[in-house]
C-alpha cells in the first residue's frame, strides 16, 4: 500500500522523555472512552477552580435538544489561570516573546509584566463601562496588546470577538453588529511584510455603517504613529488610559459555561457565524492538547505562527500555552519578509523548540528550493506541527527534511474553529507518523465515518467525518442563533456532530482528511464560504449571476475560481475583471481575492434551477473529461461553452 511506504516510527529517545508514550496513550484513550466523566473530572484538576466542578458532563447531540455543558457548576477565571497562578513559580519567566515585522524589533514580556498590564487594561475596560457579559471586538495587529486584550476581557467576564486584521470595514461592521459590541480595540496601523495596513481607518469606516451605533468607544494602540483621524469623545489612546490604572484587578468568578469568546467563521450558507466558546471546558481542552500534542516541557520556547484572528491563535498562541505557563512566541510579520529565510532566522534568534505552522507556508518556502533555509541552522527545534488544511506528503517530507533537519517529528493536527482544540493528531511520543495523515484521535474524541445517509462505516473506507460524542472544547452554540447551530452541525446525521470534512480511514485506523465536502473553501488555510463571495459579486451592478468554486493551487492549497454572468448589455473586459477583484477585496478583505475570473454566458443548472457546482469544480480543475452525467442539466450546451472558454491558469 502506498500509505505504508513512508512510516516514521516513534523515536525511542523521543518517547523516553515524552509526556505520553504508546502504552500511556492506549490506556488513557481507553479510559476516556469507557469513563468520560471520571477521565475529565481528573483532567479538570489541571485548572485552578474557584469552585471545583462536581457536575462533569451534561451533553446531548439529539437534534431536538442540542445542549452541551461541561463542568457546569464549577467557577473559575480564565485569565487567573493564564496569569495569577504562575506568578509565584515563574513570575520572571518570559510569557510572550514578541518578534516584530522588522527583524530588529523584538521584546520579552514576563508573566509578571503580562499580569500587571492585563490587570491595568481590565481596569480601563471597567472605566469605559464594560462589564461581565458585554462583548468587545478586537481588530488588532499581532502585538502583545492583542493577548492582553483577550485576557483583560476574560478577567472581567467580558466576551471578546477577535476579527482578523485582513478583513474589510464591512466585515468589521457586520461583526460589531452581530456581537452587539460596545467597544472596539484596535491600533493605528498594523505592519506586515513592510506594508502598513490602516486598521483605525477601517474601524472608522466600519463605524459609519448603519447599526454600529452600539459601539461607544474605540481604544487605539499606537503601533506605528501613522496619521489617523480622531473622533473626540469616542476614540481613546490605549496607553494614555491604561497607564493610569492600578495593576490589580480582581478576577471575576465565572461559571464554567459562561461565554469566553465569539469567533466568526465561514460556513456553506449565509453570512459568517459567530461560534460561542465557553470558559471551563475550552480552557481545559486548549491547555491539555497544548501540553500533550506539542509535548510541551517547562522552559521550552514554543512558536505558533498563526494570527490571533483565527482559532489557532486563540487556542495555541494565547490560551493553551499561557494556561500551561509556557513561553509563547508571537510574530507580527510574514515568513517571507525581509527574505524567505526569515522563519528559520526567527527559530535561531529565539532558540525555538516547537514550531507550529501551516502547509501553505511550508509550500511557499519549498517553492524556493532547499537553499531557502541556508541562513539558519534550526538546531534548537525538537518538534514541528501543521494545521489548517491537508498537508500533501511532498510538503510534509520537505518540512521534515529541510526545516526540521530530519530530527523532529511532525504533528499534523486536524481540528476546527468549532472544536476549540486539536481533535485528530499524532502524539509525538506515541504515534508512528505517515506523511499526509492526521493519524488518530486525541483523548476523549470519538471520530467516525458515515455515508451520505448517516450509516456508520467500518474498517478501511472513506466517508463523511463525524464525531459521536461531546468533548470539553466544543463550541456550544452560534451567538444569538442556536437553531442555526443545530441546523449546521447536528441536522445532517442524527445524534452526531458533522464536521463538513470528507475523510478516509486506512487499515491501521489512521485518518486522512480529504477536504471539505460542503461549499466551504480553504484558501491558504483560511476558511471562506463560496456563498459569501457570490453574494458580494452579485451586489456589483455589472453582475447578473456568479458561482464560486475552489480549484487545486500549488501554494494556497485551494484557489478561488469565479464564473461570472454579466448583466444585459455589459461588456466583458480585463478592466472589469480587475474591478470585480477589487470589489471583493474591499467587500470581504484581501484574503478573498479571486484567483481566476471566467466569463460565463450561462451556468450549468438543473431543471429546478440549482447550479451544479460539481461540474464547475471539474472545469476549474481542468478535469473536463470526467464530468459525469450532465443529462439532468436544463441546457447541457452551457458546459461545452464553459470548457471551450476555460480561463487560462
Ligand atoms: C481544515 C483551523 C486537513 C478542515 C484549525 C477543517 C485540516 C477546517 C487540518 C477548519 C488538517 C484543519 N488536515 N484539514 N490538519 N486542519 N483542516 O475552522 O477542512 O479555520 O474543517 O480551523 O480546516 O478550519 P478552521
Amino acid at each position: 500500500m502506498s500509505d505504508q511506504q513512508n512510516v516514521y516510527p516513534v523515536r525511542d529517545d523521543f518517547a523516553a522523555n515524552a509526556w505520553v508514550d504508546k502504552t500511556k496513550y492506549t490506556a488513557m484513550y481507553q479510559q476516556s472512552m469507557d469513563d468520560p466523566e471520571g477521565f475529565w473530572a481528573e483532567q479538570a484538576k489541571r485548572l485552578d477552580w474557584i469552585k471545583p466542578p462536581s457536575n462533569i458532563k451534561n451533553t446531548s447531540f439529539a437534534r431536538d435538544n442540542v445542549d452541551i455543558r461541561w463542568f457546569e457548576d464549577g467557577l473559575l477565571n480564565v485569565s487567573a489561570n493564564c496569569l495569577d497562578r504562575h506568578l509565584d513559580k515563574r513570575g520572571d519567566q518570559t510569557a510572550i516573546i514578541w518578534e516584530g515585522d522588522d527583524p530588529k524589533d523584538s521584546k520579552h514580556i514576563t508573566y509578571r509584566e503580562l499580569y500587571t498590564r492585563t490587570n491595568q487594561l481590565a481596569n480601563a475596560l471597567k472605566e469605559l463601562g464594560v462589564g461581565k457579559g458585554d462583548t468587545v471586538t478586537l481588530y488588532m495587529p499581532m502585538i502583545p496588546e492583542a493577548a492582553m486584550a483577550m485576557l483583560a476581557c476574560a478577567r472581567i467576564g467580558a466576551v471578546h470577538s477577535v476579527v482578523f486584521g485582513g478583513f474589510s470595514p464591512d466585515a468589521v461592521a457586520q461583526r460589531v453588529i452581530g456581537a452587539d459590541s460596545k467597544l472596539v480595540i484596535t491600533a493605528d496601523e498594523s505592519v506586515r511584510g513592510g506594508k502598513h495596513v490602516p486598521l483605525k481607518e477601517n474601524v472608522d469606516a466600519a463605524l459609519t455603517r448603519e447599526g454600529t451605533d452600539v459601539c461607544k468607544n474605540v481604544l487605539v494602540v499606537k503601533r506605528t504613529g501613522g496619521e489617523i483621524d480622531w473622533n473626540d469623545g469616542r476614540d481613546i489612546w490605549f496607553d494614555e488610559l491604561v497607564d493610569q490604572q492600578s495593576g490589580e484587578c480582581e478576577a471575576e468568578p465565572m461559571g464554567a459555561e459562561d461565554p469566553l469568546f465569539i469567533l466568526y467563521t465561514s460556513g456553506s450558507t449565509g453570512a459568517p457565524k459567530g461560534l460561542k466558546h465557553t470558559s471551563g471546558g475550552y480552557l481545559l481542552y486548549a491547555a491539555m492538547t497544548h501540553q500533550y500534542v506539542f509535548d510541551y516541557h517547562e522552559g521550552e520556547v514554543y512558536w505558533c505562527s498563526a494570527d490571533v484572528g483565527w482559532v489557532t491563535g486563540h487556542s495555541y498562541i494565547v490560551y493553551g500555552p499561557l494556561a500551561n505557563g509556557a513561553t509563547t512566541l508571537m510574530f507580527e510579520g510574514v515568513p517571507s519578509y525581509p527574505t524567505h529565510g526569515r522563519l528559520g532566522e526567527i527559530v535561531d534568534k529565539h532558540k525555538v523548540n516547537i514550531l507550529y505552522t501551516a502547509p501553505t507556508a511550508v509550500r511557499a518556502l519549498m517553492a524556493h528550493g532547499d537553499n531557502v533555509m541556508d541562513s539558519s541552522k534550526r538546531d534548537s527545534l525538537r518538534l514541528l506541527g501543521s494545521v489548517g488544511e491537508p498537508i500533501n506528503p511532498e510538503a510534509w517530507e520537505w518540512f521534515y527534511r529541510v526545516i526540521g533537519n530530519e530530527q523532529c517529528p511532525i504533528v499534523d493536527t486536524w481540528w476546527q474553529t468549532e472544536t476549540g482544540g486539536i481533535m485528530i493528531t499524532p502524539l509525538p511520543g506515541a504515534t508512528p507518523l505517515k506523511p499526509g495523515s492526521a493519524t488518530t484521535a486525541f483523548f476523549g474524541v470519538k471520530p467516525a465515518l458515515v455515508d451520505n445517509e448517516g450509516h456508520l462505516l467500518e474498517g478501511a473506507t472513506e466517508g463523511n467525518l463525524v464525531i459521536l460524542d461531546s468533548w470539553p472544547g466544543q463550541a456550544r452554540s452560534i451567538w444569538g442563533d442556536h437553531e442555526r447551530f443545530i441546523q449546521t452541525y447536528f441536522s445532517a446525521y442524527e445524534g452526531m456532530y458533522f464536521t463538513g470534512d470528507g475523510c478516509r480511514r486506512d487499515e491501521d485506523g489512521y485518518y486522512w482528511i480529504t477536504g471539505r465536502v460542503d461549499d466551504v473553501l480553504n484558501v491558504s488555510g483560511h476558511r471562506m464560504g463560496t456563498a459569501e463571495i457570490e453574494s458580494s459579486l452579485v451586489a456589483h451592478s455589472a453582475v447578473a449571476e456568479a458561482a464560486v468554486v475552489g480549484f487545486p493551487h500549488d501554494i494556497k492549497g485551494q484557489g478561488i475560481y469565479i464564473y461570472v454572468t454579466l448583466g444585459d448589455g455589459i461588456e466583458a473586459s480585463d478592466e472589469l475583471k480587475k474591478e470585480l477583484t477589487q470589489w471583493v477585496r474591499k467587500d470581504i478583505g484581501p484574503i478573498a481575492s479571486p484567483d481566476i475570473i471566467q466569463w460565463a454566458p450561462g451556468l450549468p443548472k438543473t431543471r429546478s434551477g440549482k447550479i451544479m457546482r460539481r461540474i464547475l469544480r471539474k472545469i476549474a480543475a481542468n478535469e473536463c473529461d470526467g464530468l459525469g452525467d450532465t443529462s439532468t442539466l436544463a441546457d447541457p450546451s452551457v458546459v461545452d461553452e464553459l470548457i471551450e472558454h476555460r480561463a487560462n491558469q
